[in-house]
């Protein structure tokens, strides 16, 4: 599906699409620090889950990971990719191209996502930690209990408590696996993990990731 034109949002909203549709304008993939070729740590907690090859995945703040490529490629056929930035999407929509299920590539904020459908898993690299404020993350848990079936999975993985006090220019929150879980009361704690991310230039950046269960 084509992405929806950007939505017009209050001034903060829109200066926060601006920023990123700028942070991914030409540039090329592996120009962003949070690049990877292959996103192992989220394919495995993917595998974690369990679920079957139909079941519906989305990727908030997908920017224009691989995620959904590597998901496509096995077998998995209802995929959702939202992101503020139209370039990012537009880069996967060409990256992709047809596939045999159904990806649907929608510009939208993550912090108001009111899909009219509700997903079996929910996936996030390197959203979560730019919720600076109570009041954004109890959005985002807002939008995350709207859009996640009874029973779904959570994957939220973030900068770890020695990751980078920014990314891509912004302040953003270092989790530990115990912090981070306990930003999403009700749900069940399935398994911890987390990795040392080598960006395009060399260093590294620690990340925590949680795998979570809607209880119900
Ligand atoms: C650090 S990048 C991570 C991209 C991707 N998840 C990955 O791991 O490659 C953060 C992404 O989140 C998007 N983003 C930031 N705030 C957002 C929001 N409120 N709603 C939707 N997307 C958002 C940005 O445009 C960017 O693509």
């Amino acid at each position: 599906m084509e992405p929806a034109a950007a939505p017009i949002r209050p001034a903060d909203g829109v200066a926060r699409s601006d920023y990123w549709e700028n942070v991914h304008d030409g540039k090329p993939e592996d120009g962003v620090s949070w690049w990877q070729s292959v996103p192992e740590l989220s394919l495995g907690l993917v595998d974690e889950t369990g679920l079957g090859r139909e079941r519906s995945v989305i990727d908030v703040g997908a920017g224009w990971s691989t995620l959904v490529d590597h998901l496509v490629e096995r077998g998995y056929t209802d995929l959702t990719a939202i992101d503020l930035s139209l370039t990012a999407l537009n880069t996967v929509r060409d990256r992709v191209g047809e596939v045999p299920g159904q990806l649907v590539l929608d510009v939208a904020d993550v912090l108001d996502f009111r899909p009219p459908r509700q997903f079996a898993l929910w996936h996030d690299r390197a959203v979560f930690h730019f919720l600076t404020e109570e009041d954004e993350r109890d959005d985002y848990r807002l939008s995350l209990e709207h859009c996640l079936e009874p029973g779904g999975f959570v994957v939220v993985a973030t900068f770890g408590p020695d990751g980078p006090l920014t990314c891509s220019g912004l302040p953003i929150v270092r989790y530990t696996h115990a912090e981070l879980a306990a930003e999403f009361p009700g749900y069940r704690l399935v398994s911890t993990s987390g990795e040392d991310h080598v960006t395009p230039w060399g260093t590294r950046q620690q990340f925590t990731a949680i795998l979570l269960q809607r209880q119900g």
